[in-house]
């Protein structure tokens, strides 16, 4: 979200002269920052509470070595991209379940039932239809996320804004980009390339997690550093990031175990609770974080826009801390369509607690 990172190059400058060889990425996300500490030959514990954030640190942070062949692609997009073979139960009434679709090479149409209307096209959901319930055909859990991370950033690619709060009739978001134009299964195996080329061994071995930072197993893992990138109090609950990314989370796990609300316009999964994101429970959540893992060194990533303020952080993280150092970047974030982008200058904050 909000161009994050460009912040890179200022986070490694920053985090360089730092004496630490394991990291803990509290809050991965994206999981820019967990790669970008396997650059710096980093042993990488890359958590978030989400679940595809976990797939695409898995698939790029935790794997060294396994890549996706061209011939693996092609086993998982048979039955799509074979012409005139029709899959899925398109058009079928009522609501749907992902476990109708359950064996590999049977592609049950879940994906095309339930959003059909509301992202991409027929052909496009009955493909997503038909990798998903294929991807058990590859064993291997590196192989499996790194497809599934790509098939994740062919979606952002050709969803509008790349987020899905938006559905139905996007033409008027149609500026004629290449990527508006691909179907998801070119896309795919362009993602693939990329995500392939990305897999490499930094020597270390790196971990990816899907929990809460507070039932992160500390004691067992110990990282020097830990890296803490929380959301910020939203000034609006369009921040909310199951909301931007509820089709995300659903895909990087087939919907299971997921309560799709079919009454919102959007199939939305329920909100996950985090106290970042309200103003009465945020100051105690950072205290409580702070001191959970106060025998490592802290940085916490901040901004000016956030809440609390900065000073309050530092107050907090000087509870468990005895050297705090501020470190300030301008920033610009970007926000809505292209022909009506509003810029907000903020100020980025890493504060350092050794
Ligand atoms: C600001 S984003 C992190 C961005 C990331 N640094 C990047 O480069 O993309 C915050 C992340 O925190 C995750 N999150 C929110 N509450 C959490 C919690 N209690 N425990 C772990 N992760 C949480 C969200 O799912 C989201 O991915």
């Amino acid at each position: 979200m909000g161009n994050k990172y460009r912040l890179l190059p200022w986070i490694e400058e920053t985090l360089t002269p730092l004496d630490f060889s394991s990291v803990l990425d509290a809050f991965s996300g994206s999981g820019s920052v967990s790669y970008l500490l396997k650059t710096m030959g980093k042993q990488v514990f890359s958590n978030d509470f989400l679940n595809f954030p976990m797939i695409i640190s898995r698939a790029a942070v935790e794997n060294s070595s396994v890549t996706v062949s061209r011939e693996e692609v092609q086993l998982l997009c048979r039955e799509a991209s074979a012409p005139g073979v029709s899959t899925g139960n398109a058009g079928a009434a009522g609501s749907a379940s992902p476990g109708d679709s359950a064996s590999p090479g049977d592609s049950g149409g879940f994906i095309r039932r339930t959003f059909e209307g509301v992202f991409f096209n027929p052909e496009d959901l009955s493909f997503l239809d038909t990798i998903t319930s294929r991807l058990p055909l590859l064993d291997n859990p590196h192989k499996q996320a790194l497809v599934k991370s790509a098939l994740i950033r062919s979606c952002v690619k050709k969803q509008p804004r790349g987020v899905f709060t938006i559905s139905g009739d996007l033409s008027r978001y149609d500026d004629g980009r290449r990527d508006l134009k691909l179907s998801l299964a070119e896309h795919l195996s362009e993602q693939i390339e990329i995500y392939n080329g990305a897999v490499f061994d930094n020597r270390r071995e790196n971990r990816a997690f899907c929990g809460s930072v507070f039932d992160f197993d500390y004691d067992a893992f110990k990282p020097d550093l830990v890296y803490m990138d929380p959301p910020y109090v939203p000034r609006s609950d369009d921040n909310c990031y199951i909301k931007r990314y509820h089709f995300l989370e659903g895909l990087s796990k087939n919907w299971e175990g997921e309560e799709i609300l079919y009454n919102t316009k959007v199939k939305k999964i329920p909100k996950k609770y985090t106290p970042f994101s309200y103003r009465k429970d945020a100051v105690d959540a950072f205290d409580r974080m702070f001191a959970k893992f106060r025998e490592s060194t802290l940085v916490l990533s901040y901004s000016s826009n956030g809440f609390p303020d900065l000073e309050v952080l530092t107050e907090l993280m000087g509870r468990y801390k005895s050297r705090i150092e501020v470190k300030e970047k301008d920033h610009r974030y970007h926000f809505g369509t292209h022909d009506r982008v509003k810029r907000a200058k903020v100020s980025e904050y890493l504060i350092i607690g050794r």
